[in-house]
């Protein structure tokens, strides 16, 4: 459930409230009975910087990170973590209303551990016959260094994340490409961006090669989502183009994925998609002043029908050829078309987010982001460092041009796949002949989904990653 988040001037007094405290010895004038101060501190050095006190009427947490041992980010990190350690006992407490009170001068410590409570609050609960929900009803935050604004952009994100989690959780029996394409209109027009999307015909009279092929074994149609974002003062006079893999379900296609388990968790396969729009959601919602579009390829990948053959040479939309040698290789072909229908906007900037390789989850885990690209130093650093601060980490790879011949093949152009070896690379090696302008390619294959148990406060199945990252470099960018 979307708690409600709402900034307060003054704190309330007798209500169910978490402290955050610079010192331990802030206790003594939280609590004053000399007893409960007493109880406070051992517990704050025994559990890790968190006292409960169950007052019975209220319930009251008493936070204070380790300062001297942690970075700026990691006390970010540390705090969102801890709100998800109280969201489960005020669950447990059944507690539905809770104050956060930020006793330290540093407003974002504040915010992050509200950031960490909302965010643990998500629930899917569609497919349940109970809905009853167990989450929190409100959260109001208070405290120094802290202005309404930003309470108010933290309640937009979080409800920009549980967006694209909802996405990401929907099986395709529901969502379809098209069915995509509905959802992200009814977004577009509640929150104001533009969007509009085309369905096969168009796409044939786009000649989206790529989209297509991976489409022939489905029973449903592919679609191709525009979506725009053009405020009237926007800071870049360029376009920012991002783009989303849409795969709404990957089986494979003809070359099935062979481990058993593996398809699974396969509805996840656009997340990408899903933190493109949750990102559209966010700065529409802010109204950031940035000129950013949106493209989406979206399609399920089946081998049904006239499905796409290994050895199959398809025609990109850009002209180029393809020689296919593994069907579950097709988030690059249809990233491949988005990156050549992004050239007409001539952007500044393009970067796509895909769960496109197993290789990158094998490489840094659920962790981080691996990225690579073209974009120069200083973007890339603005990226890293929003990754480093929403915990959406990120690791660059290299695009060295020795990879470009794993990609050699002897009847097309390219071919789809490369090697055993740098399989993360090779993919984005593949996209980079698509695109001309500065570019960053994100493989988010390790931390979009999360199966089996709950992952901190990005809880279980679709986490959302994206939304956040997005939303903080596109504000630095514009700052
Ligand atoms: N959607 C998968 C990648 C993936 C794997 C996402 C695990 C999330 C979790 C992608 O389309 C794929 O199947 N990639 C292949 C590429 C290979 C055939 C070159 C892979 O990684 O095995
Ligand atoms: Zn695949
Ligand atoms: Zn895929």
């Amino acid at each position: 459930m979307l708690p409600e988040i709402t900034y307060l001037d003054a704190p309330l007094g007798q209500v169910h409230t978490i402290f955050l405290l610079e010192a331990k010895d802030q206790a003594i004038s939280v609590l004053q009975d000399p007893a409960l101060v007493d109880f406070a501190r051992t517990h704050l050095d025994l559990n890790d910087g968190m006292a409960h006190l169950n007052m019975i009427s209220e319930q009251l947490f008493l936070v204070a990170p380790p300062k001297e041992t942690l970075s700026y980010n990691d006390a970010l990190e540390w705090l969102r973590r801890k709100g998800h350690e109280i969201q489960k006992l005020l669950v447990k407490y059944k507690v539905k209303n809770i104050q956060v009170m930020g006793l330290t001068p540093h407003g974002l410590h504040t915010l992050a551990l509200a950031e960490g409570l909302a965010l643990s609050n998500y629930e899917f609960l569609k497919y349940k016959s109970d809905k009853t929900s167990h989450a929190l009803h409100s959260i109001s935050v208070v405290g120094q260094n802290l202005v309404a604004k930003q309470v108010e952009e933290l309640s937009v994100l979080v409800g920009a994340v549980f967006k694209a989690r909802d996405l990401v959780n929907e099986p395709v029996v529901y969502l379809s490409a098209e069915q995509l394409s509905l959802e992200i209109a009814e977004l577009a027009s509640t929150h104001g961006f533009s969007f509009r999307y085309m369905k096969k015909k168009e796409i044939m009279e786009h000649k989206m090669g790529g989209l297509l092929a991976v489409n022939w074994g489905s029973v449903d149609t592919p679609t191709f989502n525009v979506l725009e974002y053009k405020p009237t003062k926007a800071a870049n006079a360029k376009p920012i183009v991002l783009v989303g893999k849409g795969v709404v379900y990957d089986t494979g296609g003809l070359s099935l994925k062979p481990t058993p388990g593996s398809m699974d968790s396969m509805k996840c396969d656009m997340a990408g998609a899903a933190a493109v729009i949750g990102a559209f959601v966010a700065i529409a919602e802010a109204r950031l002043p940035v000129h950013v579009i949106g493209l989406i390829p979206a399609t399920d990948n089946r081998p049904g029908g006239n499905a796409l053959t290994p050895g199959d040479v398809i025609t990109m939309m850009s002209g180029k050829t393809v020689e296919v040698l593994n069907t579950d290789a097709e988030g690059r072909l249809i990233l491949a078309d988005a990156l050549h229908y992004a050239e007409q906007y001539e952007p500044q900037l393009v970067i796509d987010l895909a769960t496109l390789t197993g290789a990158a989850a094998r490489a840094i885990g659920k962790e981080g982001i691996v990225y690579m690209g073209t974009a120069d130093e200083e973007t890339a650093a603005l990226l890293e460092e929003a990754g480093a601060e929403t915990c959406e980490r990120l690791v660059r790879f290299p695009l060295w041009a020795d990879y470009e011949d794993y990609m050699k093949s002897d009847v097309a152009d390219i071919k789809n796949i490369g090697g055993a070896e740098a399989g993360a690379i090779t993919a984005g090696i593949f996209l980079k002949h698509f695109t001309t302008h500065p570019w960053l390619h994100l493989d988010i294959a390790g931390p979009a989904f999360k199966e089996g148990g709950e992952w901190n406060y990005r809880g279980k199945g679709g986490t959302g990653i994206g939304v956040r990252l997005l939303y903080s470099f596109l504000s630095r960018l514009v700052a």
